[in-house]
């Protein structure tokens, strides 16, 4: 049997509860495919700070370096809010996204005809809906120097973030976008601000003349502003969108929400080298923590992406995503995908209608 080690990266907040879902689908698919997984847990984020003290322990970073893939659910919670940054579980994914240089991160938006009412919009504006949206992981704002919160002449506080990009970090995202793009519907969208900024005008320059290489591709670009109003307006006209880290964060959770709910939609996050991350576009919903509520198929799905993305193993991908399609085509529903006339499962009830769908 093949064998792949796997690190898993629990968190916080529903993290556990939709984790343990996601290893049950493994664990049946491996046996089905003779894949064998060898799971090895690691702490990451608030789990990790009241364990070690750190967010980010080094042997974490270790072990991920040391594995196949890694699986992460979510981290975060009001508890740690209040900590200093640097010791904050937001701080720790941030630097295990730069440690494993994941600088391209894919989160598919994709309405599945089963939750057209569990949208917020229209059927006729998300019916077809089918994005990907490829957002730079490692630089912008999120990493730009100085950043801080720095005293004025005057004694007041003045907070310093700096969005920045080199040609070089533009290029290699460009460079997965569009070979995204022609797997895909061959037309890419790149996203910014380049009416106001310098990085953004610099992102749009490069994004251009990249595309004299792909040819098969049809670029066009638009400001984010009018970007987000467009996800809203008319999704379809979408098929690829490239866009800095920031922008992407945001436009994500956005077009999340055309395919019903966040908790539907898995990620990739890949580098040049290392291990790819694999986890939801959620965070760990502290609100619904500990109460069987949370929505699980992000994580499974996040899991299948981890296959066909990181193992290469597109079979077994496709069979996860067809168990998902079964479940909610026997009308089970957490609450956040909830509508009228379905059944309002747990988390661990949808866990155990898909292992019954995968045994099928
Ligand atoms: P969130 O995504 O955790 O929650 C937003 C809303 O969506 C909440 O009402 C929540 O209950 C709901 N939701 C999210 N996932 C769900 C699921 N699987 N099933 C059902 N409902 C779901 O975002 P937030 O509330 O802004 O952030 C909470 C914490 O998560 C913060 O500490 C934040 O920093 C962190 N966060 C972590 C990640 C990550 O680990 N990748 C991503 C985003 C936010
Ligand atoms: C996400 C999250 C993270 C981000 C936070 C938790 C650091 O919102 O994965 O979308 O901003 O990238
Ligand atoms: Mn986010």
């Amino acid at each position: 049997a093949q064998q792949y080690r796997i690190t898993l990266l629990s968190g916080d907040g529903i993290g556990p509860e939709i984790m343990a879902i996601a290893v049950q689908v493994l664990k049946v698919v491996g046996e089905k495919f003779d894949l064998t997984f060898e799971f090895q847990a690691a702490l990451l984020g608030g789990a990790a700070i009241d364990a070690t003290g750190e967010p980010l322990p080094a042997e974490t970073l270790a072990q991920c370096k040391n594995s196949d893939a890694v699986l992460l659910a979510a981290i975060g919670g009001y508890k740690w809010d209040t900590l200093p940054r640097h010791l904050r579980p937001e701080t720790g994914l941030l630097g295990l996204r730069a440690g494993l240089g994941l600088f391209a991160n894919l989160r598919p938006a994709t309405i599945l005809p089963q939750l057209i009412d569990a949208s917020s919009l229209k059927r006729e504006i998300v019916e077809g809906v089918d994005i990907m949206v490829v957002r730079e992981l490692t630089g912008g704002i999120y990493f730009g120097q100085p950043r801080g919160i720095f005293t004025t002449e005057t004694g007041e506080k003045r907070g310093v973030n700096t969005m920045a990009y080199t040609e070089s970090e533009i290029e290699r995202i460009g460079r997965v976008a569009f070979e995204t793009a022609q797997k895909r519907g061959k037309k890419l969208c790149s996203v910014d601000k380049s009416n106001v900024l310098e990085v953004s005008q610099l992102w749009r320059d490069r994004i251009t003349t990249l595309s004299a290489e792909y040819p098969d591709v049809e670029l066009s670009h638009m400001y984010v502003d009018a970007a987000a109003m467009q996800l809203v307006r008319q999704p379809t006209q979408f098929d690829t969108i490239v866009t800095s880290n920031l922008f992407g964060d945001i436009l994500s959770d956005a077009a999340a929400m055309l395919t019903g709910s966040i908790g539907m939609l898995p990620s990739a996050s890949l580098g040049a080298s290392n291990p790819g991350l694999y986890e939801p576009v959620h965070g760990s919903a502290p609100d619904i923590a500990g109460q069987d509520k949370a929505n699980p198929l992000a994580q499974v799905l996040s899991a299948a992406m981890m296959l066909r993305y990181g193992l290469n193993q597109p079979t077994a991908a496709d069979y996860i995503e067809q168990a998902v399609l079964t479940v909610l085509d026997q009308d089970y529903r957490t609450g956040d995908i909830m509508s009228e006339g379905k059944t309002l499962f747990g988390c661990q009830a949808i866990g155990d209608a898909l292992i019954k769908a995968l045994n099928k």
